[in-house]
């Protein structure tokens, strides 16, 4: 492969600005200096330095937004053999994963990245990420189970924190109650719902931070902008 195209592979420039990189003499192969253009490289075995740093294939960083639907796990395999959110993704030629997870019956927004500093920055608890969700119910709540979501519920013996909760609309299959946690505990919402005796027909997750699925059509991905990438960041907030 030419040493450009490989460059541009990684992510690090354009075809054009490869060129100039080689051209200006910061590009090394197996410890030779490649300052010249026509150099054909062996993209998994040949070593590719750029300023120093070695590059890869896989060092180009993706940052999709899967709408998933229910069903799928959101694990890279499955032991049950269930279908997995991988199999959506297939097209992307790097190894992304889900940064956390949505329960199988769960649809809607997952993020997925190779980026493990991003993923870290969603996942940590010490990063508050907002998450929305839309639950499809039975019947409307009433002002006292809102507000017993609002003020916390205790599950497995630990409060959850205040979270956001409001009826939306008597929706065509029933009632919806957008819900927002910003903790990520096992079956949260379905958990919340459930302690206040809400029977819930389908969960959805619909944003997470300031990032919203909008009309992504379901099983289908698409690249995050700068501009979310940055705000899932904490920049330019
Ligand atoms: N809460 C749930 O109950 N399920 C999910 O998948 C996510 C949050």
């Amino acid at each position: 492969m030419r040493l450009q195209k490989f460059i541009a592979e990684c992510g690090i420039a354009s075809r054009r600005g490869a060129e100039k990189i080689i051209e200006s003499g910061r590009v090394y192969v197996n410890g030779d200096l490649v300052d010249y253009m026509g150099c054909e490289i062996e993209p998994d075995t040949d070593v590719v330095e750029v300023d120093g740093r070695v590059i890869s294939r896989e060092s180009k960083k993706y940052y999709i937004m899967l709408n998933k639907p229910k069903n799928y796990v959101t694990t890279v395999s499955d032991d049950l053999g269930r279908p997995t959110v991988m199999q959506l993704v297939s097209d992307i030629k790097a190894r992304i994963y889900p940064v956390g997870r949505l329960d199988f019956d769960t649809s809607g927004l997952l993020i997925m990245t190779n980026d493990g500093d991003f993923a870290n920055i969603l996942t940590h608890p010490k990063h508050v990420v907002n998450k929305a969700y839309i639950a499809r119910i039975d019947k409307p709540l009433d002002e006292a189970q809102l507000e017993r979501l609002r003020s916390g519920i205790e599950l497995d013996g630990v409060m959850t924190s205040p979270a956001r909760a409001e009826n939306i609309k008597r929706g065509q299959r029933g009632f919806e109650v957008k819900i927002t946690i910003h903790e990520g505990r096992n079956r949260q919402v379905r958990r919340m719902l459930d302690a206040v005796g809400a029977n819930v027909m389908s969960l959805k997750r619909i944003s997470v931070g300031s990032v919203t699925l909008g009309n992504l059509p379901e099983g289908k991905w698409r690249r995050l902008s700068d501009a979310e990438i940055n705000k899932l960041r904490g920049k330019n907030k």
